[in-house]
C-alpha cells in the first residue's frame, strides 16, 4: 500500500532523513519510533505530500505522492501532530467543513459527521466549540476529521503525545478498530508501549536512518541477548555465589538481594542441575522465573539510544 524508496530530505546542509526505504502492506498498523529530532514528523510530512523530498520515491496505492499529490490525498487521512481544526466552529462543523475540503456534498458530510461524531464517542459534544473541547476530545476530533473521506490510508504524527493515559487508551483503541474495518495505518511515536501493543511492524529510526524494521517477533530475534533467570531462595546469595560460578562455568550470579539473585548466561540455563546444585547446600528454592529481554532493550541495544531519554521527552510532550 505504501513504498518509499532511498528517501531523503536535506534542510539546507542537514540531512533530517536520510536515504530511507520500507513497504507497507494493506490493513497494517505500521509504527515509525524514535527520539526527537530523528526525522519521523520529516518523514509522515514527505509522505502525504507536505514537504518536497530531496531525493527518493513514494507511491502510495500505486500513487506517485510527489508528482500526482492531489490524487494521492484523496486516499489519506492526516493526522497532524498539531491540530488544524478551527477554534470557534463546533465539532460537528469542523468535520463538516473538512468534508467540503474534499468535495463531499452536504447530505454526505453532515451524515458522515454524525457517525463519526458517534463512533468516537463525541455526540454528546458536537455542537460545542472545538477550544472548549479538553485535550483528549480535541485529539479524538483531529482524528475523526481526517477520516471525513474515508481514506484508505490513514497517518498518525505522535497521536497519544500530550493526552492522558484514559484517552490515549481509547484513541489506540479506535486505531486498531479502523484496522478491523480495513484503514491502513502509519503512526509515529515516541513510546515503546505503544508500538508494542498496537503495531504489526515497527521501524526503528534514529538521526534520520531507519536501524532495524520488522514484527516485534523479528525485532527480538535480531539481537543475541543473554538468558536469565531470577531466583527466590531462603538465605543470603552472597555466601554461595562464588562456588555457584565455579561449578557452572561460563554463568554470571548477581544477588538482588538478602533473598534473590539473577543468574545470566549466554548458553541456555540448566535449571534443573541448577536446582540440584541448590538441594545440595541445603538451599531453598521457592521461585524460578525465566527473564525475557523487551522490546524496550531491542531498541536500547540497536539504537544505543536509552529508554529513558525517549521517556523523558514522551513526558514533556505530555506536559505540553
Ligand atoms: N523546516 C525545518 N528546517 C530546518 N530543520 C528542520 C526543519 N524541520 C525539521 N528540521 C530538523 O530535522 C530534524 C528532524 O526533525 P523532525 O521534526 O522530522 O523529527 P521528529 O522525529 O519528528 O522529532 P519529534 O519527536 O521531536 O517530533 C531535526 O533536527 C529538526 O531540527
Ligand atoms: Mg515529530
Amino acid at each position: 500500500m505504501i513504498n518509499i524508496k532511498n528517501l531523503t530530505k536535506k534542510y539546507d546542509d542537514f540531512t533530517a532523513v536520510d536515504d530511507i526505504s520500507l513497504t507497507v502492506k494493506k490493513g497494517e498498523i505500521f509504527g515509525l519510533l524514535g527520539p526527537n529530532g530523528a526525522g519521523k514528523t520529516s518523514t509522515i510530512n514527505m509522505m502525504i505530500g507536505l514537504f518536497f523530498p530531496t531525493a527518493g520515491e513514494i507511491t502510495i496505492n500505486g500513487i506517485d505522492v510527489i508528482r500526482q499529490t492531489k490524487k494521492a490525498q484523496t486516499v489519506i487521512g492526516i493526522v497532524a501532530d498539531e491540530s488544524n481544526l478551527y477554534n470557534e466552529m463546533s465539532g460537528f462543523d469542523n468535520l463538516c467543513f473538512c468534508g467540503a475540503l474534499y468535495g463531499m456534498n452536504k447530505k454526505q458530510r453532515e451524515l458522515k459527521a454524525k457517525q463519526l461524531l458517534k463512533q468516537f464517542n463525541l455526540h454528546n459534544t458536537g455542537n460545542k466549540p472545538f477550544k472548549a473541547y479538553s485535550k483528549g476530545m480535541k485529539r479524538k476530533l483531529t482524528i475523526a476529521a481526517a477520516l471525513i473521506h474515508c481514506p484508505e490510508v490513514l497517518f498518525l504524527d505522535e497521536p497519544t503525545t500530550g493526552i492522558d493515559v484514559e484517552s490515549s487508551r481509547q484513541i489506540r483503541e479506535l486505531i486498531l478498530e479502523l484496522k478491523n474495518q480495513g484503514t491502513t495505518i502509519f503512526i509515529t511515536t515516541h513510546y515503546i508501549e505503544e508500538v508494542q501493543r498496537l503495531c504489526d511492524r515497527i521501524a526503528f529510526m534514529v538521526n534520520g536512518k531507519i536501524v532495524a524494521c520488522g514484527t516485534v517477533l523479528e525485532l527480538m530475534n535480531s539481537i543475541s541477548y543473554n538468558h536469565s533467570v531470577h531466583l527466590t531462595v531462603d538465605k543470603n546469595p552472597q555466601n554461595f555465589i562464588l562456588e555457584f560460578e565455579k561449578r557452572f562455568e561460563g554463568s554470571s550470579a548477581i544477588a538482588k538481594d538478602e533473598k534473590s539473585l539473577v543468574i545470566t548466561s549466554k548458553e541456555k540455563i540448566p535449571l534443573l542441575e541448577i536446582l540440584n546444585f541448590f538441594q545440595e547446600k541445603e538451599i531453598e528454592v521457592y521461585q524460578a522465573r525465566q527473564l525475557h529481554p523487551t522490546l524496550e532493550d531491542v531498541f536500547v541495544k540497536l539504537t544505543a539510544v536509552e529508554s529513558a531519554i525517549l521517556k523523558k521527552e514522551k513526558e514533556k510532550g505530555d506536559q505540553q
